[in-house]
Formats: structure tokens, C-alpha cells, sequence
């Protein structure tokens, strides 16, 4: 007898990209959830408030704004996030809450383009994720985002660094009790040709010294407001007033742009050869 039933399926395990935050996930909630959970309200509860078609939660990571889209309001929820180790904590999480909250939200585990969501939304955000992405993957993000939003949808961007450090800088990650052990770390920025090297060091401490230590480094963009408010405007997102906070970039997208009559099935353009 085989050991499955025969209709079921299993893809074979394929070669997988490295998963950038495959350290970085064990320590993200512990050193940087708090500051963070209260950041993620006050930049976007207002306008996940007033989301009906959907709120879409571009780079998901563990969860922070996607929570508090289904605490905040009762329209679906669209989480994309690629990295199966950000996905599996968020997927944690989505398991504890109610069965009602929890099928109101759709994950994604593709990058944004690769998901091809057409729509499905009336709020979009992106929150400490586009500093991430190279100047080309981060413009590519832009037309995925157009197709994901229904028109007039509200895209908020959190912004990335507007420059590069002009020398290292060394950001300390409040350390955290957990039992009998100490989490700690920080964040090391400097610039490297037009990229910003960001390391992150991490340890767990005992009674007697380090028991861990990890260091894992990721790659950055600058990118000013001029930048990402030009990029979006290619992609026909116009301009909202600027917010309270000046770290978040808000943009509505314009009036679908129909395809020029000949492109459409059936259409003939006024004086185009035939
Ligand atoms: C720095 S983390 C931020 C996660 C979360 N937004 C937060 O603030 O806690 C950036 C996230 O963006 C995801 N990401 C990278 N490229 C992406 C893409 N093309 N589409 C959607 N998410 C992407 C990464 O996997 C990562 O989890």
C-alpha cells in the first residue's frame, strides 16, 4: 500500500534562496516589537480604519501591521511576505487568533510581483520594507502595487534613510529579559559605494557570560521623498497631504488608465493604418 493516497501530490523539496532573515527572525519581536507596535498605529490606524476592499501589508515580516489591520478594522487583510522565516512567526501568530479574524486574512508567500494580486485593495502599506529593496526591485514594486489597489486606493511608505551615513553609526537594541537569559544586540550602518551596510549583532546572555552570538548583514537604499513621490508618480500614484510624521510618504492612486482604443479587444484607433 503506498504511503499516501495516490491523488495527493508532493512537490519534491526544490533548491532554495538562502532566507535572508534566517537569524534575524529568532531575535525581531524580542528586541524591536514594543516600539515598533506602537510606530505601526499612530502612522497607519487612521487610514486602516477607513479600508473596505481590503488593507494589502507589503513585506509582512512577523505580523506588526498586519495585526493590527484585522484588529483596526473589518475588511480583509492581504499579507505578502516572501521570507519563509518572517512567514513562519507571522504564520504563529495568525494560528492563536480567533477563526473569525483569522479567515479574514490571505497570505502571500511571494514577493509582491510575483503575486499577482489584481484589486484586492483600498489601502496598501509598506512599512520598513522598500529601504530594502535595490533602486530597480523597489520601482518594480510600484506597478505591482498599482495593480494590487482598486483605483483611489491610499498607499502609505514608510521611508527609507534619504542618504547615505557619512560615517558608522551604532544603534543599541534595548536588551530584553527572557527567563533566565539576556537578548541583546544592535545595528551597525555605514555606507558602502551607494549602498548602506546594515549589520546586526546579536547575543543571548546567561549567569555565567555569552552563550550565543550571531551577526547578520543586510543591504540598504537611500532613497529621498523627491524619489519615491517621482518613481510613484510613474506608476500613477498622485500626491496626499503630507502626514504628522515625515518618515511616511502617502499617495492615492489615480483614475485607471485605459488602454488605448486599438489595445482594447474589438477597438480601432481614429486614423491608424489598417
Ligand atoms: C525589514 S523587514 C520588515 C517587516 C515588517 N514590515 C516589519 O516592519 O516588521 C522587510 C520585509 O520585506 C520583505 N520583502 C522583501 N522583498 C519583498 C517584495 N518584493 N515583496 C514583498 N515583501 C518583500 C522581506 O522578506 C522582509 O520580511
Amino acid at each position: 500500500m503506498p504511503p499516501f493516497p495516490q491523488d495527493v501530490t508532493v512537490d519534491p523539496p526544490g533548491p532554495e534562496s538562502r532566507d535572508a532573515y534566517e537569524v534575524s527572525a529568532e531575535f525581531y519581536d524580542i528586541l524591536q516589537a514594543d516600539q515598533d507596535r506602537a510606530r505601526v498605529h499612530r502612522f497607519y490606524g487612521r487610514d486602516v480604519r477607513a479600508a473596505r476592499r481590503g488593507v494589502l501589508d507589503v513585506g509582512a515580516g512577523t505580523g506588526r501591521v498586519t495585526l493590527m489591520s484585522l484588529a483596526e478594522s473589518r475588511a480583509p487583510v492581504h499579507a505578502v511576505e516572501p521570507a519563509r522565516s518572517m512567514r513562519s512567526l507571522l504564520m504563529t501568530r495568525l494560528a492563536a487568533l480567533p477563526v473569525d479574524m483569522r479567515t479574514r486574512v490571505t497570505v502571500h508567500p511571494h514577493g509582491l510581483d510575483e503575486a499577482a494580486l489584481r484589486a484586492v485593495a483600498d489601502v496598501a502599506i509598506c512599512h520598513n520594507t522598500i529601504g530594502c529593496l535595490p533602486p530597480a526591485s523597489r520601482r518594480a514594486l510600484w506597478s505591482a502595487v498599482a495593480r494590487a489597489l482598486v483605483p483611489g486606493g491610499v498607499l502609505l511608505v514608510h521611508l527609507p534613510p534619504d542618504r547615505l551615513p557619512r560615517a558608522e553609526s551604532t544603534h543599541v537594541l534595548p536588551a530584553q529579559k527572557v527567563g533566565e537569559h539576556v537578548y541583546g544586540g544592535r545595528m551597525v550602518m555605514s555606507a558602502d559605494a551607494d549602498r548602506i551596510r546594515t549589520r546586526f549583532d546579536y547575543w543571548v546572555r546567561g549567569a555565567k557570560g555569552v552563550l550565543r552570538e550571531y551577526t547578520e548583514t543586510f543591504w540598504m537604499w537611500p532613497a529621498s521623498r523627491a524619489e519615491v513621490a517621482g518613481e510613484l508618480a510613474g506608476s500613477g500614484f498622485v500626491p496626499l497631504p503630507e502626514r504628522a510624521d515625515p518618515a511616511v510618504l502617502a499617495v492615492r492612486l489615480g483614475r485607471a488608465r485605459r488602454a488605448p482604443r486599438a489595445d482594447r479587444p474589438g477597438g480601432v484607433r481614429r486614423g491608424a493604418r489598417l
